[in-house]
Protein backbone atom coordinates (compact mmCIF):
# COMPACT_ATOMS: atom_id res chain seq x y z
CA UNK A 1 0.00 0.00 0.00
CA UNK A 2 1.42 3.48 -1.11
CA UNK A 3 1.01 5.42 1.79
CA UNK A 4 0.70 9.35 1.38
CA UNK A 5 3.33 11.52 3.77
CA UNK A 6 1.89 14.77 4.51
CA UNK A 7 3.90 18.05 3.94
CA UNK A 8 4.20 19.04 8.01
CA UNK A 9 5.91 16.56 10.23
CA UNK A 10 5.63 15.42 14.13
CA UNK A 11 6.73 13.69 16.53
CA UNK A 12 4.57 10.42 16.97
CA UNK A 13 3.94 10.62 13.38
CA UNK A 14 1.89 7.60 12.81
CA UNK A 15 3.26 6.55 9.08
CA UNK A 16 4.23 2.82 10.28
CA UNK A 17 0.65 2.32 11.25
CA UNK A 18 -1.54 3.55 8.23
CA UNK A 19 -1.74 0.62 6.94
CA UNK A 20 -2.63 -1.52 9.70
CA UNK A 21 -5.38 1.20 11.00
CA UNK A 22 -6.95 1.55 7.52
CA UNK A 23 -7.21 -2.96 7.68
CA UNK A 24 -9.23 -2.42 10.84
CA UNK A 25 -11.54 0.00 8.96
CA UNK A 26 -12.27 -2.44 6.06
CA UNK A 27 -15.34 -1.73 4.67
CA UNK A 28 -16.98 -0.12 7.74
CA UNK A 29 -19.05 2.39 7.37
CA UNK A 30 -19.30 6.23 8.60
CA UNK A 31 -20.46 9.69 7.97
CA UNK A 32 -17.72 11.63 9.45
CA UNK A 33 -14.36 11.08 9.95
CA UNK A 34 -12.81 12.98 13.28
CA UNK A 35 -9.41 13.53 14.55
CA UNK A 36 -9.07 15.40 17.27
CA UNK A 37 -5.50 14.96 17.72
CA UNK A 38 -4.31 15.01 14.02
CA UNK A 39 -0.57 16.12 14.53
CA UNK A 40 0.34 15.37 10.75
CA UNK A 41 -3.13 14.29 9.68
CA UNK A 42 -1.30 10.94 8.18
CA UNK A 43 -3.88 8.53 9.43
CA UNK A 44 -6.76 10.44 7.87
CA UNK A 45 -5.28 12.14 4.77
CA UNK A 46 -4.55 8.52 3.83
CA UNK A 47 -7.84 6.74 4.93
CA UNK A 48 -9.40 9.53 2.89
CA UNK A 49 -13.01 10.18 4.30
CA UNK A 50 -15.66 11.71 2.22
CA UNK A 51 -16.42 14.22 5.86
CA UNK A 52 -13.77 14.77 8.31
CA UNK A 53 -13.02 17.03 10.98
CA UNK A 54 -9.45 17.12 11.89
CA UNK A 55 -8.79 19.54 14.92
CA UNK A 56 -5.73 20.25 17.26
CA UNK A 57 -4.84 22.09 20.13
CA UNK A 58 -1.37 23.37 18.07
CA UNK A 59 -3.03 26.41 16.27
CA UNK A 60 0.14 25.97 13.64
CA UNK A 61 -0.39 23.41 11.75
CA UNK A 62 -4.35 24.00 11.51
CA UNK A 63 -3.31 27.89 10.37
CA UNK A 64 -1.35 25.76 7.51
CA UNK A 65 -4.21 23.71 5.95
CA UNK A 66 -6.59 26.07 5.93
CA UNK A 67 -3.95 28.09 3.83
CA UNK A 68 -4.03 24.83 1.63
CA UNK A 69 -7.97 25.27 2.15
CA UNK A 70 -7.79 28.93 1.68
CA UNK A 71 -5.20 29.07 -1.29
CA UNK A 72 -3.06 31.04 0.36
CA UNK A 73 -0.43 28.15 -0.19
CA UNK A 74 -0.70 26.29 -3.43
CA UNK A 75 2.15 24.45 -4.62
CA UNK A 76 3.60 26.44 -6.98
CA UNK A 77 3.74 29.61 -4.34
CA UNK A 78 5.60 26.58 -1.90
CA UNK A 79 7.84 26.03 -4.89
CA UNK A 80 8.98 29.41 -5.08
CA UNK A 81 8.90 30.09 -1.60
CA UNK A 82 10.97 27.56 -0.66
CA UNK A 83 13.27 27.83 -3.55
CA UNK A 84 14.11 31.84 -2.65
CA UNK A 85 14.25 30.99 0.95
CA UNK A 86 16.57 27.55 0.27
CA UNK A 87 18.68 29.75 -1.19
CA UNK A 88 19.31 31.85 1.44
CA UNK A 89 19.39 28.87 3.80
CA UNK A 90 21.94 27.16 1.70
CA UNK A 91 24.53 30.77 1.69
CA UNK A 92 23.75 31.83 5.29
CA UNK A 93 23.14 28.29 6.93
CA UNK A 94 22.29 28.94 10.65
CA UNK A 95 22.08 32.38 10.57
CA UNK A 96 19.60 32.28 8.33
CA UNK A 97 17.42 29.99 10.00
CA UNK A 98 17.27 31.60 13.20
CA UNK A 99 16.26 34.83 11.11
CA UNK A 100 13.29 32.85 9.79
CA UNK A 101 12.39 31.11 13.22
CA UNK A 102 12.41 34.86 14.42
CA UNK A 103 10.44 36.07 11.88
CA UNK A 104 7.74 33.33 12.42
CA UNK A 105 7.56 33.54 16.28
CA UNK A 106 6.81 37.39 15.42
CA UNK A 107 4.15 36.61 12.63
CA UNK A 108 3.35 32.76 12.83
CA UNK A 109 3.64 32.43 8.90
CA UNK A 110 2.22 29.16 7.81
CA UNK A 111 4.85 29.09 5.06
CA UNK A 112 7.49 29.45 7.51
CA UNK A 113 6.25 27.16 9.82
CA UNK A 114 6.69 24.89 6.54
CA UNK A 115 10.09 26.24 6.10
CA UNK A 116 11.50 25.47 9.43
CA UNK A 117 9.81 22.08 9.96
CA UNK A 118 11.85 20.74 6.77
CA UNK A 119 14.37 22.35 8.06
CA UNK A 120 14.93 21.70 11.68
CA UNK A 121 16.30 19.64 13.56
CA UNK A 122 14.59 16.11 13.26
CA UNK A 123 11.40 17.49 11.89
CA UNK A 124 9.92 17.76 15.24
CA UNK A 125 6.94 20.53 16.76
CA UNK A 126 8.33 22.05 20.00
CA UNK A 127 7.14 25.21 21.49
CA UNK A 128 8.59 26.72 24.38
CA UNK A 129 6.42 27.82 27.62
CA UNK A 130 5.92 31.18 25.78
CA UNK A 131 4.61 29.92 22.50
CA UNK A 132 7.59 30.36 20.51
CA UNK A 133 8.82 27.56 18.38
CA UNK A 134 12.43 26.56 19.21
CA UNK A 135 13.57 23.59 18.01
CA UNK A 136 17.44 24.12 16.61
CA UNK A 137 18.59 23.82 12.64
CA UNK A 138 19.62 20.45 11.22
CA UNK A 139 22.57 21.94 9.95
CA UNK A 140 21.68 21.12 6.17
CA UNK A 141 22.26 24.02 4.50
CA UNK A 142 20.99 22.25 1.14
CA UNK A 143 18.32 21.08 2.68
CA UNK A 144 16.16 22.47 -0.26
CA UNK A 145 17.04 20.78 -3.34
CA UNK A 146 15.59 20.69 -6.67
CA UNK A 147 14.37 17.15 -5.69
CA UNK A 148 13.30 17.74 -1.94
CA UNK A 149 11.23 21.00 -2.95
CA UNK A 150 9.49 18.67 -5.36
CA UNK A 151 8.89 16.15 -2.96
CA UNK A 152 7.43 18.63 -0.59
CA UNK A 153 4.83 20.54 -3.36
CA UNK A 154 3.41 16.85 -4.30
CA UNK A 155 2.52 16.77 -0.72
CA UNK A 156 0.62 19.76 -0.86
CA UNK A 157 -0.73 19.28 -4.44
CA UNK A 158 -2.21 15.97 -2.28
CA UNK A 159 -4.00 18.24 0.39
CA UNK A 160 -4.96 21.13 -2.13
CA UNK A 161 -6.48 18.40 -4.39
CA UNK A 162 -8.16 16.68 -1.51
CA UNK A 163 -9.30 19.76 -0.04
CA UNK A 164 -11.39 20.62 -3.07
CA UNK A 165 -13.20 17.14 -3.68
CA UNK A 166 -13.86 16.03 0.10
CA UNK A 167 -15.24 18.14 3.19
CA UNK A 168 -12.33 18.46 5.14
CA UNK A 169 -12.61 21.10 8.31
CA UNK A 170 -9.63 21.97 10.09
CA UNK A 171 -10.30 23.56 13.58
CA UNK A 172 -7.99 24.35 16.35
CA UNK A 173 -9.87 22.94 19.64
CA UNK A 174 -9.26 20.78 22.85
CA UNK A 175 -10.31 17.45 22.08
CA UNK A 176 -12.98 17.57 24.81
CA UNK A 177 -14.56 20.12 22.45
CA UNK A 178 -14.14 18.26 19.49
CA UNK A 179 -15.99 15.11 20.96
CA UNK A 180 -18.73 17.49 22.68
CA UNK A 181 -20.25 17.08 19.17
CA UNK A 182 -20.45 13.76 18.03
CA UNK A 183 -23.13 11.53 16.24
CA UNK A 184 -23.09 7.68 16.23
CA UNK A 185 -22.42 7.39 13.02
CA UNK A 186 -19.42 8.69 13.37
CA UNK A 187 -15.98 7.58 13.32
CA UNK A 188 -13.58 9.06 15.67
CA UNK A 189 -9.50 8.34 15.27
CA UNK A 190 -7.50 9.54 18.91
CA UNK A 191 -3.79 9.41 19.08
CA UNK A 192 -2.95 11.63 21.41
CA UNK A 193 0.08 12.19 23.07
CA UNK A 194 1.52 9.19 25.09
CA UNK A 195 1.11 9.89 28.80
CA UNK A 196 4.49 10.26 30.76
CA UNK A 197 6.45 11.16 27.25
CA UNK A 198 7.82 14.44 26.03
CA UNK A 199 6.22 17.85 27.20
CA UNK A 200 5.37 20.81 25.16
CA UNK A 201 3.45 23.92 25.05
CA UNK A 202 1.03 22.27 22.72
CA UNK A 203 1.70 18.33 23.83
CA UNK A 204 1.47 17.90 26.99
CA UNK A 205 -0.07 15.36 28.60
CA UNK A 206 -1.60 15.02 31.89
CA UNK A 207 -3.45 12.24 34.28
CA UNK A 208 -6.43 14.92 34.01
CA UNK A 209 -6.08 14.74 30.18
CA UNK A 210 -6.18 11.03 30.18
CA UNK A 211 -8.88 10.49 32.69
CA UNK A 212 -11.29 12.83 30.67
CA UNK A 213 -10.76 11.48 27.32
CA UNK A 214 -11.37 8.10 28.81
CA UNK A 215 -14.35 9.31 30.82
CA UNK A 216 -15.82 10.66 27.39
CA UNK A 217 -14.82 7.62 25.18
CA UNK A 218 -16.49 5.46 27.44
CA UNK A 219 -19.87 7.20 26.68
CA UNK A 220 -19.47 8.05 23.47
CA UNK A 221 -22.25 7.56 20.89
CA UNK A 222 -19.88 6.70 17.79
CA UNK A 223 -17.07 4.06 16.96
CA UNK A 224 -13.72 4.86 17.64
CA UNK A 225 -10.22 3.90 17.77
CA UNK A 226 -7.16 4.94 20.14
CA UNK A 227 -3.85 4.82 19.49
CA UNK A 228 -1.96 4.09 22.02
CA UNK A 229 1.38 2.18 23.04
CA UNK A 230 1.40 -1.39 24.55
CA UNK A 231 4.79 -2.28 25.76
CA UNK A 232 8.39 -1.48 24.91
CA UNK A 233 11.24 -3.86 26.34
CA UNK A 234 11.27 -1.76 29.59
CA UNK A 235 7.54 -1.26 30.56
CA UNK A 236 3.95 -1.93 29.99
CA UNK A 237 1.41 0.43 29.28
CA UNK A 238 -0.56 0.47 32.64
CA UNK A 239 -2.96 2.89 31.51
CA UNK A 240 -4.48 -0.02 29.13
CA UNK A 241 -6.15 -1.92 32.15
CA UNK A 242 -8.55 0.85 32.05
CA UNK A 243 -10.14 -0.45 28.61
CA UNK A 244 -11.21 -3.92 29.52
CA UNK A 245 -14.30 -4.02 27.91
CA UNK A 246 -12.27 -2.86 24.48
CA UNK A 247 -10.45 -4.98 21.52
CA UNK A 248 -6.94 -4.17 22.09
CA UNK A 249 -5.08 -5.10 18.83
CA UNK A 250 -1.50 -5.25 19.22
CA UNK A 251 1.44 -4.85 16.72
CA UNK A 252 5.20 -4.80 17.16
CA UNK A 253 7.49 -3.21 15.30
CA UNK A 254 11.14 -2.02 15.52
CA UNK A 255 12.98 1.77 15.68
CA UNK A 256 16.83 2.72 15.69
CA UNK A 257 18.32 4.13 18.13
CA UNK A 258 21.36 5.74 17.49
CA UNK A 259 23.18 5.24 14.04
CA UNK A 260 24.10 1.49 13.84
CA UNK A 261 21.98 -0.96 12.27
CA UNK A 262 22.19 -3.23 15.15
CA UNK A 263 20.46 -1.24 17.67
CA UNK A 264 17.11 -2.16 16.70
CA UNK A 265 14.37 -1.68 19.76
CA UNK A 266 11.16 -3.56 20.02
CA UNK A 267 7.80 -1.02 20.79
CA UNK A 268 5.05 -2.39 20.60
CA UNK A 269 1.77 -0.55 19.29
CA UNK A 270 -1.90 -0.65 20.21
CA UNK A 271 -5.02 -0.02 19.14
CA UNK A 272 -7.88 -0.09 21.05
CA UNK A 273 -11.59 0.25 19.40
CA UNK A 274 -15.08 0.01 20.90
CA UNK A 275 -16.59 -2.36 18.15
CA UNK A 276 -14.90 -5.42 16.71
CA UNK A 277 -13.18 -5.06 13.70
CA UNK A 278 -14.46 -7.33 10.64
CA UNK A 279 -11.34 -8.99 10.32
CA UNK A 280 -11.95 -10.26 13.79
CA UNK A 281 -11.73 -14.32 13.09
CA UNK A 282 -8.40 -13.76 12.13
CA UNK A 283 -6.01 -13.90 15.00
CA UNK A 284 -1.98 -13.30 14.56
CA UNK A 285 0.21 -13.35 17.06
CA UNK A 286 3.40 -11.07 17.63
CA UNK A 287 6.42 -12.60 19.32
CA UNK A 288 7.57 -10.18 22.11
CA UNK A 289 10.38 -11.18 23.85
CA UNK A 290 9.61 -14.57 24.04
CA UNK A 291 6.24 -13.95 25.11
CA UNK A 292 2.92 -14.63 22.73
CA UNK A 293 1.02 -11.61 22.11
CA UNK A 294 -2.52 -11.70 20.18
CA UNK A 295 -3.32 -9.27 17.74
CA UNK A 296 -6.43 -9.32 18.67
CA UNK A 297 -7.26 -9.60 21.92
CA UNK A 298 -10.34 -10.96 23.68
CA UNK A 299 -12.57 -8.91 26.24
CA UNK A 300 -11.01 -10.66 29.19
CA UNK A 301 -9.63 -8.77 31.94
CA UNK A 302 -6.83 -7.38 30.80
CA UNK A 303 -3.34 -7.00 32.54
CA UNK A 304 -0.57 -4.75 31.39
CA UNK A 305 2.11 -7.03 33.82
CA UNK A 306 2.99 -9.96 32.05
CA UNK A 307 3.06 -12.24 35.22
CA UNK A 308 1.73 -15.76 34.90
CA UNK A 309 -1.74 -15.27 34.92
CA UNK A 310 -1.81 -12.42 31.70
CA UNK A 311 0.93 -14.54 30.29
CA UNK A 312 -2.06 -17.79 30.45
CA UNK A 313 -4.63 -15.48 29.30
CA UNK A 314 -3.22 -15.87 25.97
CA UNK A 315 -2.36 -19.19 26.04
CA UNK A 316 -5.66 -20.28 26.45
CA UNK A 317 -6.38 -18.08 24.03
CA UNK A 318 -3.86 -19.13 21.86
CA UNK A 319 -5.32 -22.82 22.13
CA UNK A 320 -8.99 -22.19 21.38
CA UNK A 321 -8.38 -20.56 18.36
C1 LIG B 1 0.85 11.91 18.96
S1 LIG B 1 0.48 13.44 18.19
C2 LIG B 1 -0.62 12.95 16.91
C3 LIG B 1 0.14 12.33 15.78
C4 LIG B 1 -0.69 12.07 14.56
N1 LIG B 1 -1.62 10.99 14.73
C5 LIG B 1 0.25 11.73 13.39
O1 LIG B 1 0.28 10.58 12.93
O2 LIG B 1 0.95 12.63 12.97
C6 LIG B 1 -0.59 14.19 19.35
C7 LIG B 1 -1.18 15.52 18.93
O3 LIG B 1 -2.12 15.92 19.93
C8 LIG B 1 -2.10 17.32 20.03
N2 LIG B 1 -2.68 17.68 21.35
C9 LIG B 1 -2.06 17.68 22.56
N3 LIG B 1 -2.94 18.02 23.52
C10 LIG B 1 -4.13 18.22 22.92
C11 LIG B 1 -5.42 18.59 23.40
N4 LIG B 1 -5.65 18.84 24.68
N5 LIG B 1 -6.44 18.70 22.49
C12 LIG B 1 -6.20 18.48 21.16
N6 LIG B 1 -4.98 18.16 20.65
C13 LIG B 1 -3.97 18.01 21.52
C14 LIG B 1 -0.65 17.71 19.84
O4 LIG B 1 -0.53 19.04 19.39
C15 LIG B 1 -0.19 16.66 18.81
O5 LIG B 1 -0.26 17.20 17.50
Amino acid sequence: MKIFVPPIKCQGIKTKLVSWIKENLSEMKYSRWIEPFMGSGVVGFNVRPQNAVFSDINPHLINFYNAIKEEKITSSIAKSFLETEGTKLSKHGQDYYNEVRERFNKNFEPKDFLFLNRSCFNGMIRFNSKGKFNVPYGHKPERFAKAYITKIINQIDYISKSVKIFNWEFVCQDFRKTLNNIENTDLIYCDPPYYGRHVDYFDSWNEKDEKDLFDILNIIKGKYILSTWHSNKYRNNNELEKYTDNNILTKEHFYHLGATENNRNAMTEALILNYSPINNDKIIYTQFYGQQLQLLEPKVKYSSDFSQDSHQISQENLNNS
